[in-house]
């Protein structure tokens, strides 16, 4: 079974169940990624873990160092990321607690963040057209029916450079773009992992309603509590999920750059 490695997010510092055999510091071309690398096994299944923000959570979205957290995972030999992030929700449908398992992203960050490993040498156009594996989705869909924990089946991510949260003007014009819910940091993990041909998934929770939805001020003490909240019901989606991968990997991620090459 290939190394999988999950991304948390605010709020999710660990995984339970984790047996962990070693921090392991990493240095990377691109510089130091968040914080050591929690290194350890779940029912024999090898799990590489990075908290995002640092640990403690110190580094705001738009301060991450993005291609050194994704180098970091390639070398470790992780060839499946899982990544959790909080959320606020733009779909009507969606409220505070659900869980949503990506299927399609938005980019507003607009150039604020190094997004390719391929600046010089050599020109490089990844195909994005499906930027979640489906097979690693399958698996989560699969471990939310068995664990009864089941994610919304779809939804697109609208990427901001925050550290800011957005105006309402901001989320009505999202909302009209297609995005279900928004978050600061899906981008550019997601392009990045399929510049190293990695399997990415993208698990997210509702933490708010986003700006102008609810009528009321948003707080990020109330994002950390709710994904705290959440903890229990995301850490088995999680552990039912690597069980459930299967041990090789039948989608096209692992040929990310294949005819990418110009
Ligand atoms: N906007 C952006 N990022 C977020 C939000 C939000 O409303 N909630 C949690 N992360």
């Amino acid at each position: 079974m290939s190394k999988i490695g999950v991304i948390g997010g605010s709020g999710l510092y660990d995984i339970s169940g984790l047996r962990i055999t070693e921090d392991r510091e990493v240095e990377t071309p691109y510089g130091r990624p968040s914080a050591p690398y929690r290194i350890g096994e779940i029912e024999g299944i090898p799990i590489a873990f990075l908290p995002r923000h640092g640990q403690p959570h110190s580094i705001p979205p738009h301060k991450i160092n993005y291609r050194a957290n994704l180098w970091g995972f390639k070398s470790l030999g992780v060839e499946r990321l899982i990544s959790v992030s909080a959320t606020g929700g733009i779909n009507p449908s969606l409220k505070p607690g659900d869980i949503v398992l990506l299927d399609q992203i938005i980019d507003m960050t607009m150039g604020a963040r190094a997004s390719t490993f391929y600046e010089a040498d050599e020109v490089v156009h990844i195909d994005f057209t499906e930027p979640y594996c489906p097979e690693l989705r399958q698996g989560v869909l699969s471990a939310g029916k068995k664990t009864g924990i089941a994610p919304v089946q779809t939804g697109a991510y609208i990427c901001t450079n925050g550290p800011r949260l957005e105006s309402r003007a901001e989320i009505k014009f999202f909302s009209a773009m297609g995005a279900d819910v928004v978050g600061m940091t899906g981008m550019p993990e997601a392009c990045l992992a399929r510049e190293l041909e990695i399997c990415f998934s993208g698990i997210c929770l509702v933490t708010n309603h986003a700006a102008g939805i609810a009528g009321k001020k948003l707080s990020a003490v109330d994002v950390i509590e709710k994904m705290k909240e959440a903890n229990l019901r995301i850490n088995s989606l999680l552990r039912e999920t690597f069980v459930l991968i299967p041990a090789e990997r039948g989608c096209l991620c692992k040929d990310g750059l294949k005819d990418a090459r110009v």
